[in-house]
């Protein structure tokens, strides 16, 4: 088996296109991620999106002790503010995972300006809208070096 990325996108998320556009852009997730397999077309990018946390951390919990997992880029939507399980699940795997938004978060209200996920993160990447996850994509490929 080759080397794979884990994408993870938490709530809501499965409606970017019509979401918000004025702050997550006109892109859907299928754009982004088909955009992301385009760009590192030697890597399988796996993708799960889900509203739930529990179904979150059990994909963390299902990559992230195995080898062959270059790590997990992890767009938690709101839960990034609220959940210290999800957390608990990035400081108890083994696989590196990058935290990834769409929008600036530090430009946002003040609750999304805190990340529970950020210090158990490889790093954090906001900002950037669809190309944050391609971002993410390319510094987990230079952090395994
Ligand atoms: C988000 C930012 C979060 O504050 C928000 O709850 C989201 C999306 C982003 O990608 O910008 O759902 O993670």
């Amino acid at each position: 088996m080759g080397r794979y990325v884990q994408i993870i996108n938490g709530p809501n998320l499965q409606l970017l296109g019509r979401r918000e556009p004025a702050i997550y852009g006109t892109a859907t997730l299928d754009d982004i991620i088909g955009s992301v397999r385009e760009r590192f077309g030697s890597i399988e990018i796996r993708h799960m999106q889900s509203n739930c946390e529990g179904a979150i951390i059990d994909t963390l919990h299902g990559c992230g002790f195995d080898s062959d997992c270059m790590g997990v880029v992890l767009n938690a939507g709101a839960y990034t503010h609220t959940s210290l399980a999800i957390a608990d699940a990035i400081a108890a795997i083994e696989r590196p995972v990058v935290e990834v938004h769409l929008s600036n978060i530090f430009a946002r209200e003040e609750i999304r300006h805190r990340s529970l996920i950020a210090a158990n993160c490889a790093g954090s990447i906001s900002g950037f809208g669809a190309e944050s996850y391609a971002l993410a994509v390319q510094a987990l490929i230079d952090y395994g070096r």
